[in-house]
């Protein structure tokens, strides 16, 4: 079981296909392009200056300025954090297999999977590994780059590392999908692949009127990746709206609060592992009124072995949702309150937690675990959040009385 524990939900995407055969419809450029690992260096090394050979996310930032400030604050260069590491440092030893199936999407270089298996013997780990998803892995085949045709008068025969090559995939959604999408024999519960938002794409409006991956989550080519972990991305994508119905010769308080899914491509939220939680309560003096909350989960619940599914209340594109409250007024109650509350690494939370107790860890290996659980816990944050005073009771109402 701890075994199967750490294999199946080290990363709840990964799912047991340890080489990934992966045969989304893509085109011919992305499969190679893709294939893994990655060769973006190699042995015959271009003459240029030394700023360009160097493919640290850096030494590109030396020049693109913008693009490296917004990717250093994104999650793919957070790629490598504890959680991963500190996994790989407990399970990795002497299991190439597990490592190389982490490092697919987590640092999917050649020279990244070089920098892991030292540190794993005892080095430190290099900056390159440590990176994440860096600019090189998207950007880099053998010293050449590659990036979309926007400016193709600078591409062939440019000065600087030798130009670039203007590819059309980089401004398509397949682009993304060798790490964000399982391939179509991957694991599935209740009929539905545990990662498949390319799919979902693809079956929603946003697919037949052209709207990327790029376009939502790199407008005008920002490199930000803003997601789940982002307040105002997420609520700028959802209609929330809460109605009071208000029968004050009913003693029951009764409200809709409705969460529509107006602006996500895919189902919000697309993976298993975030946990969004709406609740309406009534205030009495700072304090719930006891038995006056109500709930609402949305998301994809599994158990941690990835055997069975508990709910899946995801909203598609274009859905709605409603938590519809009809309480009784508690005697004290001054206010109804509601929030929507966004854990995006809910399902890491009980996963690292298990994790500490099941497995044997090294006094570091423990730290760093300890370190990415209160990373995940601290990733919490209040979605969108109301406070609906509410009149006085009459003092001979039923729920009125003291
Ligand atoms: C010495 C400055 C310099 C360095 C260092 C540098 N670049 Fe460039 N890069 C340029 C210039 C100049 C262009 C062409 C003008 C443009 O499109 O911005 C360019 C073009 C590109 C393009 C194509 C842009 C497009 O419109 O499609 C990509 C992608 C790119 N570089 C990636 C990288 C990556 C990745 C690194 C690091 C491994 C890097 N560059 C390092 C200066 C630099
Ligand atoms: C198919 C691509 C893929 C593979 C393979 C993969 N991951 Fe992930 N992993 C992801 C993506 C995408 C996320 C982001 C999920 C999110 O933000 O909701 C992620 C998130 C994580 C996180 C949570 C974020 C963090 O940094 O703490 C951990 C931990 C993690 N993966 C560990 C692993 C481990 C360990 C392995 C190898 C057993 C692995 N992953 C294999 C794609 C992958
Ligand atoms: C996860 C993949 C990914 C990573 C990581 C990444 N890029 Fe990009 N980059 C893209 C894609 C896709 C585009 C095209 C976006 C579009 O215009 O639709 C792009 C566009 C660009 C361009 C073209 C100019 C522009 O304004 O769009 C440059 C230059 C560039 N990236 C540099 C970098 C640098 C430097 C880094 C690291 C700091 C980096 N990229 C990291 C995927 C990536
Ligand atoms: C080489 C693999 C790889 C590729 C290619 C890739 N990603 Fe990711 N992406 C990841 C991993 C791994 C994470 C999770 C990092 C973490 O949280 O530790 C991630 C996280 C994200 C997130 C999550 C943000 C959040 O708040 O949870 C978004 C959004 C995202 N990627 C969008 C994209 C888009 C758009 C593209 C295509 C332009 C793309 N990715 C290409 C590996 C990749
Ligand atoms: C119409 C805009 C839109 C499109 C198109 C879109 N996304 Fe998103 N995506 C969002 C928004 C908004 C969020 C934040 C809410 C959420 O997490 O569902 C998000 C969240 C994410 C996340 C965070 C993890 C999670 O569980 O939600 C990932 C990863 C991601 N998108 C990847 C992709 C990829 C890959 C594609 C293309 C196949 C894509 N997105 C297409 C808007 C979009």
């Amino acid at each position: 079981m701890g075994q199967a524990l750490g294999l199946a939900m080290a990363c709840a995407l990964l799912l047991g296909s340890s080489s990934p055969a992966w045969a989304w419809p893509t085109t011919a450029f992305l499969s190679r392009y893709w294939h893994r690992p990655l060769p973006i260096g190699g042995r015959s090394i271009p003459h240029w200056p030394a700023f360009e050979v160097t493919l640290s996310a850096g030494a590109c930032g030396q020049c693109h300025i913008r693009q490296y400030r917004e990717w250093r604050q994104s999650r793919h260069a957070l790629a490598m954090g504890p959680g991963v590491v500190g996994q790989l440092m407990a399970a990795g030893r002497r299991r190439q297999a597990f490592v190389r199936g982490c490092l697919f999407c987590h640092a999917p270089a050649r020279r990244q999977g070089r920098e892991v298996r030292a540190a794993l013997l005892g080095a430190a780990l290099r900056p390159l590994a440590h990176q994440g998803v860096t600019c090189a892995d998207c950007h880099v085949r053998a010293y050449r780059r590659f990036g979309p045709p926007l400016k193709p008068y600078l591409a062939a025969g440019s000065s600087v590392h030798g130009g670039f090559t203007p590819s059309g995939a980089f401004t398509r959604s397949r682009f993304c999908i060798s790490c964000h999408q399982f391939h179509r024999n991957g694991a599935r519960l209740h009929g539905a692949l545990l990662e498949n938002v390319y799919g979902e794409w693809r079956r929603s409006r946003y697919a037949r009127v052209g709207v990327t991956c790029e376009a939502c989550h790199m407008p005008n080519g920002r490199h930000n990746f803003y997601g789940i972990h982002n307040p105002r991305f997420v609520r700028k994508a959802l209609t929330i709206r809460l109605h009071i119905e208000s029968h004050s010769a009913k003693p029951e308080l009764v409200a809709h609060l409705s969460i529509t899914n107006s602006g996500v491509g895919h189902d919000f939220p697309t993976y298993t592992t975030p946990e969004v939680v709406a609740t309406i309560w009534q205030d009495c003096a700072k304090h719930i009124c006891p038995g006056t909350a109500r709930r609402l989960v949305i998301g994809r619940r599994i158990s941690l072995d990835l055997e069975r599914q508990y709910f899946d209340t995801r909203l598609k594109p274009g859905q709605a949702r409603q938590l519809s409250y009809d309480v009784p007024r508690a005697a004290h109650a001054t206010a109804l309150e509601a929030h929507i509350m966004v854990s995006p690494d809910a399902a890491y939370i009980h996963f690292f937690r298990a994790y500490l107790v099941r497995y044997r860890l090294t006094p570091n290996e423990r730290v760093t675990i300890k370190r990415a659980l209160a990373r995940d816990e601290g990733s919490r944050y209040v979605l969108w959040q109301t406070k609906r005073p509410l009149n006085l009771p009459m003092p001979n109402r039923p729920f009125g009385l003291q």
